[in-house]
């Protein structure tokens, strides 16, 4: 399991057998850009023979789209010949081959590939000194950071090349490197850490990302001595274009800054009487004369509430603070939202903010990171969530396709009413947190290297069904030793384990840990496994309101929050009605009785009691399945794999009893199949 850079570290999707098959093929790279070469080295690493002329395959840039990311596969004489846009494509276009594991033609069918976003950038949740309470990585399940040691940036950053060439593998062109919460070691990255910032964006260049920092909005005051952060105020202005001239000084095709303002106690606008479109112009006039972006996260909201107070609803907070600013926003801003309007729930429905903004480039922001979902202990694939997300329909309709805008389109910039300026820029594209560490597998879950494949490969066709994403995933880390020049191939058993096991995790994870739209009954700060009223009492807004009779957010108009008025029709109406809100978000939208009837005419406790238990069944099928591997899988990845199983499967038996528990208690209500609850 070890590669020739880190003897120690996974190879993931890059082992040598899923490139044995272009073993003595010949291969002609023609172009003279630097990516031209990164892919000339691919094709040598691979055993390949680089040819001039006739060959195997052909891969030219044909710089017809300049700083484009598409290519055309064809056949010419029986050969595979691909001709990519510019630089930045051919390495595309290599990995796509690598994927199909052929080079015969039959196995690529003629077609243009172009990815549906031209943001694809991962946030690192990093810090370069490990904080007290959350570590190096924040919400981070895989070690420390790749980036990171003994506060500084590594010397030997061999290993950010390695994560550069896997996450180029996927189709990920930007990265940030630093937490969101920007500490005071971190805030420095700006100034005195700018060449060590540089040397991580000379790790990533030749593999076609650029580097971007989270900064802290105070950082006038924090690193430039002055008395404000003011948006409005004129040296403030002149501090941040110093600042960032100076990055752009080093590092010349700097992505641009990620910012969480007025947030969980970061600084922003707000403490001069600004709002938020001030402040994220500031940056992007710094920005604009260099060609960066501003990524300005909506994740606003009031994180000392008082529970007690039943008129103030988290959910709405992000719509409430943003929709009103669309059309203010410079053209180098993306307003980057979380999918949902909570935080990365197991289940929430699609924020609102992604169909309230059309003269705003929007981006939407996955958790790869497992942090309520099992935080890579608990095997969960994460393609379908997302894919769902992707795939919603913020107009409807409810079922089916009319050809409606999805949220991939509205981050593509193509959303209904989407102004020129957001059309032209193609919208903010998408963004996820990292799942990435020192591990030695680099997810400390080996399975959870799935999402961050799946993530990059979304990100760049939405389209993907997330099953044979995960089958491609599977292809290339499992692909079987097979002789110089051979296609490849995987174990069948193997294929056939890992897609029982991962298919339907999510929703296996989902079935024993959070009912029907009911989120935060995690242990309170690190979130690891089942505390049903753990944040009941907190003032962090994420309540569930279960007493003896029922459970249930009501953020209807008709008597709730009003939260539901923040979707266009017809979502505004199908959550508000709980004869069409959808189970799985029913609690999410109605506080109700626990004898309510679901869709499936099972009553609300009874389906906490049923989908509890079955999810422990499915655990339980998920550690024989895997046990079967024995043998036929890596012995390191076979034995990482099964002590996180074993950990999966006493969680789940932890969560099905105390929440089967906790509600037997709370309703009196019998389980009709009469199983043991405490
Ligand atoms: C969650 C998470 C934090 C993180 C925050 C964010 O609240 O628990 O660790 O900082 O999201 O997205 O900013």
């Amino acid at each position: 399991m070890t590669t020739p850079d880190h003897p120690s570290v996974h190879p993931a999707w890059l082992p040598d057998a899923a490139t044995a098959f272009l073993h003595g093929r010949t291969v002609l790279v023609a172009g003279d850009g630097p990516l031209a070469e990164t892919v000339r080295g691919e094709a040598r690493r691979a055993g390949a023979t680089l040819v001039d002329g006739d060959a195997d395959l052909v891969l030219r840039d044909t710089g017809a789209v300049p700083g484009g990311e598409g290519f055309v596969v064809a056949h010419r004489d029986g050969r595979l010949d691909v001709a990519a846009d510019d630089d930045a494509a051919l390495l595309h276009a290599w990995f796509h081959v690598v994927r199909g594991g052929t080079t015969d033609p039959a196995g690529h069918p003629d077609a243009r590939h172009e990815p549906a976003h031209a943001l694809r950038m991962l946030d690192h949740w990093d810090n370069v000194d490990v904080h007290p309470v959350m570590g190096q990585v924040e919400r981070g399940y895989s070690g420390g950071s790749i980036f990171y040691a003994d506060g500084h940036v590594r010397e030997d950053l061999s290993r950010v090349e390695q994560y550069a060439r896997l996450l180029a593998a996927t189709g990920v062109n930007r990265v940030a490197i630093n937490n969101v919460n920007v500490h005071a070691r971190e805030a420095r990255l700006l100034t005195d850490g700018l060449p060590d910032v540089a040397r991580v964006a000379a790790a990533f260049r030749p593999w076609g990302i650029r580097v971007h920092l989270s900064v802290s909005f105070a950082s006038p005051i924090v690193l430039g001595g002055l008395t404000t952060s003011d948006p409005l105020d004129p040296d403030v202005r002149a501090w941040w274009a110093d600042a960032v001239a100076r990055v752009y000084a080093v590092v010349p095709d700097f992505g641009g800054f990620v910012v969480k303002a007025d947030s969980e106690g970061q600084p922003g606008p707000f403490a001069y009487g600004r709002d938020h479109a001030d402040g994220a112009n500031l940056l992007a006039r710094a920005l604009a004369p260099h060609g960066g972006t501003v990524h300005w996260r909506a994740f606003v909201y009031n994180h000392t509430q008082d529970w007690r107070d039943r008129s103030t609803d988290r959910a709405r907070a992000a719509y409430d603070h943003f929709a009103p600013l669309d059309g203010r926003f410079d053209e180098n801003v993306i307003v980057q939202v979380k999918h949902g309007p909570m935080d990365f729930q197991t289940r929430e429905p699609v924020s609102p903010v992604l169909a309230a903004m059309p003269r705003t480039r929007l981006a939407v922001e996955l958790q790869v990171t497992q942090e309520y979902t099992g935080q890579q202990r608990h095997a969960c694939y994460l393609g379908p969530w997302w894919s769902e997300i992707l795939r919603f329909r913020p107009w409807g309709p409810v079922e089916g396709d009319d050809g409606s805008p999805t949220v991939s389109d509205v981050v593509g910039g193509a959303g209904p009413g989407a102004s020129p300026q957001v059309a032209a820029a193609r919208g903010g594209g998408i963004a996820a947190v990292s799942n990435v560490g020192d591990d030695a597998f680099w997810t400390g879950h080996p399975l959870a290297q799935a999402n961050l494949y799946a993530f990059g490969r979304l990100a760049w066709d939405p389209t993907l069904d997330p099953t044979d994403v995960l089958d491609e995933w599977v292809s290339l880390t499992f692909a079987s030793p097979s002789p110089a020049g051979a296609d490849r191939t995987v174990d069948p058993d193997v294929r056939a384990a890992l897609h029982a096991v991962l298919d339907d995790s999510w929703r296996t994870y989902e079935a024993y840990t959070a009912p029907l739209g009911v989120g935060f009954m995690v242990n309170p700060g690190h979130h690891y496994g089942p505390s049903v009223d753990g944040y009941e009492y907190s003032p962090w807004g994420t309540y569930h309101f279960a007493d003896r009779d029922g459970i249930g957010v009501d953020r209807t108009r008709a008597t709730g929050t009003g939260y539901t008025g923040q979707y266009p029709a017809p979502w505004r109406d199908v959550y508000e009605s709980l004869g069409t809100c959808p189970d799985e978000l029913l609690l999410f939208f109605h506080h109700v009785p626990y004898g309510h009837v679901l869709h499936d005419g099972t009553t609300v406790v009874q389906h906490v009691y049923d989908t509890h238990f079955a999810g422990v069944e499915r655990v339980e099928g998920y550690v024989r399945t895997w046990e079967g591997l024995r043998g036929a899988v890596d012995d390191a990845v076979f034995e990482r794999v099964t002590e996180r199983l074993a950990e999966q499967l006493r969680s789940a038996r932890e969560w099905r009893d105390q929440v089967c528990t906790y509600f037997l208690r709370a309703s009196g209500v019998a389980d009709a199949h009469g199983r043991t609850i405490y």
